[in-house]
């Protein structure tokens, strides 16, 4: 595939002293550019994918490419996949080494050998883009979740990453917080063109905001696509007893000749616009609604 960024291809991995392997020929593409939420339950094997793409696991078989290219797994190799692709960790305990935000966010630059005033100047820029300007110095220590994961997120995004992997980032967020995280993602997105990629068990958050889902399944790449067409599928989706996003539900219980051939809705105002041209063709073919 020539757009894409990532490309597992037939991944196998056990952890040591484990019965079964976590990764079991996982072959699965992430599209350069692309939103992409990974879905699948605990133990799936979502973190271990994300810690095959910066080179942190190595597959026992198979292959991950990078924009063509296999992985090389030689120091100097590892340490630049690792400036292009950003792993955010779900723990952010797992992140943060220094005592405040603004130490732990330049550590990373001074470590890539940047000039100090350009230091100063990436970490405030990224600090105010993750609305953590006030706290820049505070004791990480005294951060609330929200903040610090916002903190984990400015250490990655302030290297600039190409791709940046995001590991369950709003579990356990506040809906403010919530908002913030993902307000920030929007941006560098769309400002940078930066791939995106989220592990969550959110399907109302994967169905509005990826343009690409990969669904795991006990090590495997059960099913991916675009989410209007994977969650069309309401039977694959169930058997692996995950749910439909609400949206998706609603609409598919909808008379089907009546959506039949119209773009699923994927956000809240989405529907009520297509909700809303639904009643008027009703209207205009003079019939009421009789069942819904
Ligand atoms: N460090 C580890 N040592 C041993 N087994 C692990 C380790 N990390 C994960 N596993 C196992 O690998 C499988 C996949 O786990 P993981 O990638 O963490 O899934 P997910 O992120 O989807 O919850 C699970 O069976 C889990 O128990
Ligand atoms: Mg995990």
């Amino acid at each position: 595939m020539n757009n894409a960024c990532l490309v597992f291809e037939e991944v196998v991995f056990r952890y040591p002293d484990t019965r079964g392997p976590a990764l079991q020929g996982l072959s699965a593409t992430i599209p350069k550019g692309s939103r992409t939420a990974v879905l699948g339950h605990n133990g799936s094997g979502k973190s271990t994918l994300f810690l095959h793409a910066v080179g942190i696991l190595r597959p026992q078989q198979g292959v991950v490419w990078k924009d063509g290219a296999r992985i090389s797994y030689a120091s100097k190799d590892l340490a630049s996949l690792r400036r292009s692709v950003g792993l955010v960790f779900q723990d952010p305990e797992q992140q943060l080494i220094l005592n405040t935000p603004l130490e732990d966010v330049s550590f990373g630059l001074r470590g890539s050998g940047m000039a100090e005033p350009k230091i100063k100047l990436r970490c405030r820029e990224v600090l105010e883009r993750l609305n953590l300007t006030e706290l820049g110095d505070k004791p990480i220590h005294q951060l609330s979740l929200g903040q610090k994961k916002r903190t984990a997120l400015a250490g990655v995004m302030a290297m600039e990453p190409e791709l940046i992997l995001l590991d369950e980032p709003t579990a356990y967020l506040d809906p403010v917080s919530e908002t913030l995280l993902l307000d920030a993602l929007e941006d560098i997105h769309t400002r940078n063109g930066t791939t995106l990629v989220m592990a969550t068990h959110d399907m109302n958050l994967a169905y509005r905001w990826a343009d690409w889902i990969i669904v795991l399944d006990q090590g495997i790449c059960k099913a991916s696509g675009r989410p209007e067409d994977l969650f069309a599928s309401r039977d694959m989706i169930q058997s692996i007893g995950l749910g439909l996003p609400l949206l998706a539900d609603v609409w598919q219980s909808l008379p089907p000749e009546l959506i039949s051939g119209q773009k699923a809705p994927r956000t809240a105002d989405e529907f009520k616009v297509a909700l809303s041209a639904l009643l008027t063709s009703i209207e205009r073919r003079g019939n009421t609604v009789t069942r819904f």
